[in-house]
């Protein structure tokens, strides 16, 4: 039989790419499935926090097994910016170009490029008990933006080991060791294990 899990976000494309992950074992439910329909508040300062804030959320909710991830791009020469401030970088509208842009902008001159994206998962499981799970990749971010595959930060982040942005990698390519791909494989081998 299946095990049904809620999966915190509203997002389709994220809700099948994580459904793919986990594989046929398992019944992914997104927010409107459960019924909910408003904006999950997301207002702490680390990815840990915001994570688990959504997940007790929806574990409030419903009672019963969910998860919840949070993903932040943390650039060294910006003293780790983005970070949690990822999405509304560049204002409230959550716009990717603008974000991307002004990332370039702060960086116009600065040779040292490196950065890394990380995902925390929180996961509750029936009986409320909280586990976390992170997953990271290192990389470097580039000065124009190239590639149209994925979404926010993907044109301009080169992951190490590759010349390619993850905007430009098929999209398998990039699951297999992206930060979600990763903290997703760390979530299912617990599950598996439990
Ligand atoms: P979220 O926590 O998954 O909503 O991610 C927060 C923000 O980080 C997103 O709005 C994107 O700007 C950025 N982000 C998250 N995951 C990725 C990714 O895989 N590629 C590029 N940008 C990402």
């Amino acid at each position: 039989m299946k095990r049904s899990l809620v999966f915190a976000t509203g997002n389709q494309h994220k809700l099948e790419e994580v459904q793919g992950l986990l594989g046929k074992d398992f019944a992914l439910s997104c927010l409107k499935d459960v019924g909910i329909t408003q904006d999950i508040p997301e207002t702490a300062f680390t990815l840990q926090e915001n994570a688990l804030q959504k997940a007790q959320y929806v574990f409030q909710h419903c009672k019963c097994a969910c998860f919840a991830d949070d993903t932040g791009l943390e650039i060294d020469a910006l003293n780790g910016e983005p970070g949690v401030f990822s999405a509304r970088y560049a204002g409230p509208q959550k716009d990717s170009a603008a974000n991307m842009q002004l990332v370039l902008e702060k960086l116009k001159g600065i040779e040292q490029r490196t950065a890394r994206f990380r995902t925390v998962i929180a996961y509750i499981d029936a009986d409320g008990n909280e586990f976390l799970f992170e997953g990271k990749v290192e990389g470097k971010i580039i000065d124009t933006p190239i590639g149209v595959k994925g979404f926010g930060y993907d044109p301009i982040f080169v992951p190490e080991g590759f010349d390619e942005t993850f905007a430009e990698l098929p999209m398998d390519v990039k699951n297999s060791m992206s930060h979600r791909g990763r903290a997703i494989q760390k979530l299912l081998e617990f599950l598996v294990n439990s």
